[in-house]
């Protein structure tokens, strides 16, 4: 049975960069307090021209020319986002006709945090019963056009940046690489700790102009609960994974957790007990980016850390839902 191996990863953020202090002239928060606990310095926003799809088909042009293959190299595309273009059909399809690529299917995933790793499940799943030999991965958010950037919204506003990742995935007879594992979680009891209410289709109508008002079109986010189920749940979901393959922490070339928050990730590291050269984050730069922020943080960790074949990969997810999730991988 073959494997799934990566064979390239491409990303795409925004030009625009908005500072910490951008944002303190915009509601009551402060450069110091967004640094202290939540590590960010900076993150990027689109603007008006570009699109969560836009974002998405430059991080896979990127992808395609760093493994040398063509548009129509790709067999099906599995699409994570909990910020699509509109409403419906998913950006899937968008970023299909956008690639030229009509007729290849196109699956559109939620899953918000944990979406890269859903995502890469199930693309493994498909290239190892034998459906598709090549995928294309997508996490691509645009989390900025929905922030609430008032005082009210601060816990959750500046937290989040805009981004895409996009890994292009194939099948391997290679004898120690690929995928080796993934494993999936949810927790729907706590699906209103982290969550947007509108629009929906529980209301009648939909979308209300009081949606805007009472604040219920904005994320609400219980933060401490969502932080405090993070820094148990991904650690357990590693261990675990790691486990299932006979594997230890200290096998570990890399653990690429999902970049909520800065002081998550180091207390996931201090949990498995992993050196600081075991873990990489990049949530200085980018803010959280939900289901991009573990391509985008892998393609930088692979540069950074000179990552080669064989070494041992960890990708570990924690979200709205709640979902979680880890996948193991040799490069
Ligand atoms: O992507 C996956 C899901 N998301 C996460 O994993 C996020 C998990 N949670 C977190 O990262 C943290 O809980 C936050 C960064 C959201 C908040 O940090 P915290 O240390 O848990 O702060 P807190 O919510 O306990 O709030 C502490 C204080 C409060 O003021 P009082 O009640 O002590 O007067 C907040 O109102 O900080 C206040 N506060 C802020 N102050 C300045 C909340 N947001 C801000 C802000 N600037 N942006």
């Amino acid at each position: 049975m073959p494997r799934t191996a990566i064979a390239a990863i491409g990303t795409c953020v925004p030009e625009r960069v908005v500072t910490n202090d951008e944002l303190s002239r915009l509601m009551e928060t402060s450069d110091a307090w967004i640094r202290e606990r939540t590590g960010i310095e900076e993150r990027h926003w689109v603007g008006e021209e570009t699109g969560n799809s836009d974002l998405a088909l430059a991080a896979t042009n990127q992808a395609l020319d760093r493994a040398g293959w063509k548009a129509t190299d790709i067999e099906a595309i599995v699409y994570a986002s909990l910020s699509p273009d509109f409403m419906f059909p998913g950006d899937g399809c968008y970023l299909n006709a956008k690639l030229g690529i009509p007729g290849v299917p196109a699956l559109d995933i939620r899953n918000q945090c944990s979406g890269f790793v859903y995502g890469l499940s199930v693309a493994d799943a498909w290239i190892r019963g034998g459906s598709y030999r090549r995928v294309l991965l997508v996490g691509s958010e645009v989390h900025s056009t929905g922030l609430d950037l008032t005082t009210r919204g601060r816990d959750v506003s500046v937290i989040f940046g805009d981004g895409a990742g996009a890994a292009l995935l194939e099948a391997t007879d290679e004898p120690g690489r690929g995928v080796l594992s993934c494993e999936l979680h949810a927790d729907g009891r706590h699906a209103k700790e982290l969550s947007t209410d509108a629009p929906g289709s529980r209301y009648h109508p939909r979308l209300q102009p009081r949606m805007l008002e009472d604040g219920s079109a904005f994320a609400h986010m219980e933060g401490q609960k969502v932080f405090k189920h993070a820094i148990s749940r991904m650690p357990e979901v590693v261990r675990s994974v790691l486990d299932e393959n006979g594997l230890k922490t200290t096998d570990l070339k890399l653990l690429i957790p999902h970049q909520a928050n800065l002081r998550i990730s180091q207390m996931v590291q201090r949990s498995l007990e992993l050196r600081d050269d075991q873990v990489f984050n990049n949530i200085m730069k980018y803010g959280n980016t939900t289901a991009a922020s573990i391509p985008i943080c892998l393609a930088e960790a692979v540069e950074a850390r000179g990552v080669k074949r064989g070494d041992l990969i960890c990708l570990a997810a924690f979200g709205a839902g709640f979902t979680w999730g880890a996948a193991l991988l040799r490069w």
